[in-house]
């Protein structure tokens, strides 16, 4: 029998503690406040913002919301983030991507104050994360993290293989198993010889954007298996970048889509609010 990583859960107990947490600091005095831009009306951003001003409530953090209208200009959004940059009350700033065409995201990116990067997306939270210093960190791998040590499993000395390289889930996925002492290699869409190198894998990561792309022949009996991907497979299901059912009967710990990884992304933003750099 395998093990269903419920990240439903583990995600919800996060959201507790870091309630206590901030009944706490209030109790002290303190506070905590997030600032959400999003530009233009994007539906999907429009679900993702909503679910992260509703979790602040929850916890207990104060949100501050910008809805920009689609033509705001770079000049315009830069400075508002110039301005929250230097609000002492704003503890985290987030612009929700992707953006406008018109807007440069990596110039917005650079903008944002890495004290206040809740996203971890600045090129200094990505340095400090790489040479072993405090900063924030990208919250979906962060969630992956805590999915794999909330449900027991070591990753120390383990054979960990992540499957994709994006800036704000592979790359910093590698880093952070690292970090715990993992063995780790970085495969990609041009890998040659794929199923030989996630057939070694102790823990597999999978985040290649494909929907139902790994099954049983990429996986060695009794792998961990942590599926990043979320898509809308043909009979309009939500799938990700694991074939679920083929791969789970070999896995000693697998996680769905959804109630996997997707709910830890918030829990993570919020812990990344709260917890500060
Ligand atoms: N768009 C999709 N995912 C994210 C995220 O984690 N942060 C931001 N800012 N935008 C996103």
């Amino acid at each position: 029998m395998y093990q269903i990583i419920d990240g439903k859960r583990i995600s919800q107990e996060i959201k507790d503690e870091l309630r206590e947490k901030v009944a706490q600091l209030k109790a002290e005095g303190g506070s905590r406040c997030l600032a959400v831009i999003q530009v233009g009306a994007d539906p999907a951003s429009s679900v993702y913002v909503n679910n992260k001003k509703k979790a602040c409530e929850y916890i207990g953090i104060e949100s501050l919301s910008y809805g920009l209208r689609e033509e705001t200009t770079e000049e315009e959004l830069l400075k508002l983030i110039e301005e929250l940059n230097g609000k002492k009350e704003v503890s985290g700033i987030l612009v929700q991507l992707p953006l406008p065409k018109h807007i440069d995201e990596e110039k917005i990116l650079l903008a944002i104050s890495p004290e206040k990067d809740v996203d971890g997306f600045h090129p200094v939270s990505v340095g400090n994360l790489s040479i072993g210093r405090p900063g924030f960190v990208s919250c979906t791998p962060a969630g992956v993290i805590q999915l794999l040590k909330r449900s027991g499993i070591e990753i120390e000395g383990k054979e960990c293989v992540v499957l994709g390289r994006s800036n704000i889930v592979g790359k910093p996925m590698a880093m952070l198993l690292l970090r715990e002492n993992g063995t780790v290699t970085v495969c990609h869409s041009r890998t040659k010889n794929l199923k030989e190198i996630t057939g070694r894998a102790d823990i597999l990561v999978v985040a290649i954007g494909k929907p139902k792309f790994i099954d049983e022949s990429y996986v060695k009996e009794g792998a961990v298996v942590i599926d990043v991907g979320i898509h809308r497979d043909a009979n309009n299901k939500l799938c990700g970048d694991v074939d679920f059912e083929r791969v789970a009967p070999h896995c000693t710990a697998i996680t769905p889509v959804p109630g996997g990884v997707g709910p830890m992304t918030i829990a993570m933003l919020m812990n990344n609010c709260v917890e500060g750099v």
